[in-house]
């Protein structure tokens, strides 16, 4: 008897705890929330060690990388780990024929050989604090939606601003909890970002769309880069004279490996996630959001993928636009699948009539909760049309290019005022010229006959989107023959002439539409807001006490859990790691996916692994990724991995398939995310990279 209760006190402990690694959490609040816990299931350093207002922590070596990414600095020289993808859009830059580094793999021998990578940047959070009072400045109780939206935004311009000017940092105050909570961030950024080390994609994106978002793993999604900066140590322009960036703080990497059953924690930039959407908000993914996303890029995709592999060039050009296509178009069907499997719409009905019933319970609690959920629900319901045709806008008009640029042609008609001789138009014709080069006219072309033909079928026809239409502007307009903006003798021809290109007509029609969904668009969101703000307030009310974590928002945070495989389904069972061994069974030299280098495959016959050999199953090899239940979504790719030290262990970069719903439904028993074990990094760099001397610079503890 008492053997069983212990057991049930340990059952309803661990069940708690495995519950504990959904979340995304404040840096800031760790101390207060989730130190206790966190320190439970195996944390050896303090809640202050990752953040800390007053002294240097882990957070000094977590960067914004580029737009979406996380990356960390892990030597005393700046360098910056990222993943491959985060990297891969810069690299495509430099890549041409000759030198085509995405099929090629870069390995600089030295710090003056590294690349700048134009309009790659690397922020670091200086500091955050709490704006919550001053952005409630102005705003009264029932003030409309859309007034309030407003003094939110009129709020937080100031609250920058004057933040800027006090400090000399980038300021920028972020909305928490549906407009409950502000904070300020204040950042430094650095634009003189330099490639040292990249994979060739037989290694960096193994396994490519088809292993995407998926267990087994075997991708070595990993790209080193370094900071440089002005003599002072602070952010310059790039210069040949700027000198390699000295970080207050870098990275330890541990090489000991993982086990099953280890404390890690993920320190990054999530996005965005939806995690409190009522079953309406749910519906609206299901129904609407996610099927038109999926059946749009399905198409797009079929006619990329089928070009690019018939020419190198076309390759090269569309690399980039490509994955992250791809990518998404992926996740939203393992999203969606995952949705219907695990019932969300049905769970999310039970915590609603759960929440009712509380609300219901103490008569206090109705004239302040009841009745959000009917309205939301009426929002969702009245916003239905807007937002698919809004979704069919950005998924199949915009994805014509040529189309997307006839905001030149309407932005030089509404110049031509100004204007003072044909020289100046020149400019907008080198714009396009230069456009026409990261383009396949024929493929442009055939993406916006057969998406412009669902856009027609599925929203609206229109004179735009005919086939004669569409040829006629691919064989005429001004953006697929930009010489013939010169052709005119002065500007006022010039001027008369714009309305009647067909790029210019279509542009200005679509643009049109869209601007008229506007005012709806917003207003829904505005009420969308407030109502979801008043929904926080009273979950927080009605779970009184527990942590509560804020939908993702680029803003920094922290999830943290264990290393450990899972049991997707019925009758599998994922193991916690991957090895080189498997990836080499994978190999197939005639997909390029999974086509693996000539050199990865000799150092695999020889065994030539170094400090990075582990044993499986009597035989060498080394760890690749590993499988850990920390919460995370798209931004965190690049992420730090620590263990209970607050040492590297890896790189995050992925989620497993039955688990990609996690942005909405996150279920610990099929949420993993999915991290290339440093190890792996690190063999790369010495061994296939011979790139040993950035090696060097780092903080090794093996
Ligand atoms: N799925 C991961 C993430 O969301 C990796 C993406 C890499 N891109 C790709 N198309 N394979 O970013
Ligand atoms: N690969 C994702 C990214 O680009 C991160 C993984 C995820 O979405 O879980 O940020």
């Amino acid at each position: 008897m008492k053997r069983n209760s212990i057991l049930l006190l340990l059952f309803l402990c661990t069940a708690l705890r495995a519950a504990a690694t959904e979340g995304m959490w404040l840096p800031f609040l760790l101390e207060k929330m989730n130190e206790k816990e966190m320190r439970a299931m195996g944390m050896k350093i303090r809640a202050r060690d990752i953040y800390d207002v007053n002294a240097g922590s882990l957070k000094d070596a977590v960067v914004i990388f580029g737009g979406g990414c996380t990356g960390e600095v892990i030597s005393q020289q700046g360098l910056v780990l990222t993943n491959h993808h985060c990297g891969y859009g810069a690299v495509q830059g430099l890549s041409n024929l000759e030198n085509n580094y995405l099929l090629k793999g870069f390995w600089a021998k030295n710090q003056p050989e590294e690349l700048p990578c134009p309009g790659l940047s690397v922020t670091f959070i200086v500091r955050i604090d709490d704006v919550t009072e001053a952005m409630q400045a102005g705003i009264t109780k029932g003030m409309a939606d859309t007034t309030r939206t407003r003094l939110f935004q009129q709020n937080a311009a100031r609250l920058e601003k004057e933040a800027k000017k006090n400090s000399g940092y980038d300021a920028l105050v972020k909305s928490f909890f549906s407009d409950n909570k502000f904070y300020l961030f204040l950042m430094e950024k650095f634009t003189d970002v330099r490639l040292v080390g990249f994979p060739p994609n037989g290694i960096g994106k193994f396994g490519g769309d088809t292993d995407n978002w998926a267990w087994p793993r075997h991708t070595g999604d990993f790209g080193l880069f370094r900071i440089y900066a002005g003599k002072d140590n602070k952010p310059a322009a790039y210069s040949k004279e700027n000198l390699p960036f000295i970080p207050r703080r870098s990275i330890k990497i541990n090489i000991q490996g993982v086990q099953e059953g280890d404390f890690s924690f993920v320190y990054g930039f999530p996005g965005r996630t939806s995690e409190y959407l009522t079953s309406d908000g749910v519906s609206e993914v299901m129904n609407i959001l996610d099927p038109a996303r999926i059946k749009l890029r399905e198409k797009r995709l079929s006619i990329m993928d089928a070009d690019m592999a018939a020419s190198e060039k076309t390759f090269i050009q569309y690399a980039a636009k490509q994955a992250g296509i791809a990518n998404y178009y992926k996740k939203w069907k393992g999203e969606l699948l995952g949705l219907q499997l695990n019932k969300a719409v049905d769970k999310k009905k039970a915590e609603e009539a759960e929440f009712t019933q509380w609300v219901n319970e103490v008569s206090g609690r109705k004239p302040l909760y009841s009745g959000v959920i009917d309205s939301l629900s009426a929002v969702y319901k009245r916003q239905a049309p807007v937002i698919k045709q809004y979704e069919y806008l950005n998924e199949a008009i915009w994805a014509s290019e040529v189309m997307k640029k006839g905001s030149v042609l309407v932005n030089l008609q509404k110049a031509c005022d100004t204007l003072t001789s044909m020289d100046s138009v020149k400019k907008y014709r080198d714009e396009l010229v230069q456009f026409l080069t990261t383009i396949n006219l024929t493929t442009d072309e055939k993406i916006t006959r057969e998406l412009h033909g669902i856009y027609a079928n599925d929203i609206q026809s229109n004179p735009f989107s005919s086939p004669e239409f569409i040829r006629n502007l691919y064989a005429q307009s001004m953006i697929t023959h930009p010489e013939q903006l010169m052709k005119y003798k002065t500007i006022a021809e010039l001027k008369a002439a714009l309305p009647k290109d067909p790029a210019y007509m279509a542009f200005v029609y679509y643009d049109g539409e869209q601007k008229k969904l506007l005012p709806g668009l917003r207003a829904s969101q505005s009420r969308l807001t407030a109502l979801y703000g008043q929904y926080m307030q009273a979950l927080m009310d009605y779970k009184q006490g527990q942590p509560f974590y804020p939908d993702a928002n680029s803003t920094l945070r922290v999830s943290y859990g264990k290393v450990q495989g899972l049991a997707p389904q019925d009758g599998m069972e994922y193991r916690y790691f991957t090895t080189l061994d498997g990836a080499v069974r994978k190999h197939n030299p005639n997909v390029e996916e999974f086509a693996m280098p000539e050199k990865l495959l000799a150092l695999h016959q020889a065994k030539d692994y170094g400090r990075y050999t582990i044993e499986v199953d009597g035989k060498p090899t080394v760890p690749l990724a590993f499988l850990a239940s920390n919460h995370t979504t798209g931004g965190n790719s690049g992420s730090p991995v620590f263990n209970a030290r607050g040492e590297l262990i890896g790189t995050n970069f992925d989620r497993i398939w039955e688990g990609t719903m996690s942005d909405i439904l996150y279920d610990i028993n099929l949420c993993r995310n999915i991290t290339l074990d440093i190890r792996y990094t690190l063999f790369i760099i010495e061994k296939f990279g011979g790139a040993k001397w950035v090696v060097d610079e780092m903080e090794v503890v093996e």
